[in-house]
């Protein structure tokens, strides 16, 4: 039966830490996937995640099914935060919030939807983008293209070209966008930008899907959210798959989300109705814990400033391991304008070094980051940053 199955190719992040974990060298570091680990090295438990964690178990209860939609506490609480408590999206009745299996389950239930919805769709992704969008599109039926992103000569946006890309893309593609902290790059366009997209967007109709997987890791909850009203405020219909794995530490919880803002209150029912039509039929209905954990976190006024206290502690970490690592690298002797690594927003640089680079630093130093030149900033600390910096500097 399986005599003709080839396999597969390692996933190009998650892959790693299998490489990682196999590697004998005691100096390895891994900065490949996007998680963040605190000054000693350690995966972070929040406290206001141990708090809520307690709270349950104190008033632990029986497991029965989960709506398939999600627990009804947790989606409005999502809706507050994407949203706003009391936005004219949500007193009208105009989004449809479904739990997923994380952002990847919000990106993949949208997909599905979409392709239903308009089988010849094409869909573009950001050039480049987070690896599994493209993947994740594909395997949801959609021919996948790119819009210009990165331009590497700049160390920014190739905004122009991101634009003329979309102002010239057929009706009803799906444009998938970052809402912040862009992954892989780390460069985000400004409001302004924005402005211009949302024009484009609506000009030539197209159908934006924001993937808001990095809130609070850039400048703050507001500030890297702020798109998602920018959108509203245009009048669009949308889609916005959000996460709790990197904002929670809550990794393994599989813990977010996806919001689809329509015309009408009427419109939303259908919508969610087909929503749910996906989820039943991939994985019947979504698991207790992680939800459960972040909607008490966010509709309890304590934990709420507790969380968002310890957000706010992990990005001014991860900005000042950025700052580290310029005056690391500078004291290795690596010459040049390095304040991209400062520019650049979230838990990634996108360090412009080469594939073959990428591979002496794992194969050499055991410092493991992505192909693509991406390095995870979140996971540097005072103990590591030096000889990742010498690393770096000796492949460069
Ligand atoms: C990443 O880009 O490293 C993270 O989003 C984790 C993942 O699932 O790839």
């Amino acid at each position: 039966l399986f005599a003709a199955v080839e396999m597969a190719p390692r996933d190009p992040i998650l892959g790693l830490n299998e490489q990682f974990n196999a590697d004998t060298n005691p100096a390895k570091v891994n900065l490949g996937v996007g998680v963040y680990y605190d000054e000693n090295g350690k995966l972070p438990l929040l406290a206001c995640v141990k708090a809520a964690e307690t709270q349950l178990v104190e008033a632990a209860r029986a497991r029965g099914y989960v709506p398939i939609d999600g627990i009804a506490a947790y989606d409005k609480a999502v809706q507050n935060l994407v949203f706003g408590e009391g936005s004219e999206v949500l007193t009208a009745g105009r989004v449809a919030t479904v739990q997923a299996l994380g952002g990847t389950g919000g990106l993949k239930v949208g997909a599905d939807f979409l392709k239903k919805l308009n089988p010849t769709a094409k869909v573009l992704v950001s050039n480049p983008s987070w690896e599994n969008h493209r993947a994740l599109f594909i395997n949801a039926g959609f021919e996948v293209d790119s819009y210009p992103y990165y331009d590497a000569a700049k160390k920014g946006v190739d905004f122009d070209g991101m634009l003329a890309c979309l102002n010239a893309a057929p009706a009803g593609t799906v444009v998938v966008l970052h809402a912040c902290c862009h992954n892989p790059t780390g460069y985000d366009i400004s409001p302004a930008q924005w402005e211009q997209v949302i024009a484009a967007v609506k000009a030539r109709n197209l159908v934006a899907f924001l993937d808001m997987a990095y809130q609070g890791f850039g400048d703050g909850i507001a500030e890297d959210g702020a798109v998602v009203g920018q959108f509203v405020k245009a009048g669009l219909s949308f889609f916005v798959a959000t996460s709790f794995s990197k904002s929670f530490s809550l990794y393994g919880e599989r813990v977010g989300a996806l919001n689809v803002v329509c015309d009408t209150k009427e419109e939303t029912a259908k919508v969610l109705s087909q929503l749910k039509i996906v989820i039943r039929t991939n994985y019947s209905n979504p698991p207790t814990h992680g939800a459960q954990v972040v909607a008490t976190v966010l509709s309890t006024p304590a934990l709420r400033a507790q969380w968002e206290e310890e957000l706010a502690g992990m990005r001014n970490r991860i900005k000042a391991m950025r700052a580290k690592l310029v005056e690391r690298l500078q004291a290795q002797g690596v010459k040049g304008d390095l304040s991209f690594i400062t520019t650049q927003r979230g838990m990634f640089s996108y360090s412009g070094l080469s594939k073959p680079q990428m591979e002496r630093l794992r194969s050499e130093f055991g410092v493991y980051g992505v192909d693509s030149g991406r390095i995870c900033v979140a996971a540097l600390n005072d103990k590591n940053i030096d000889y990742v910096a010498s690393s770096i500097a000796k492949v460069m």
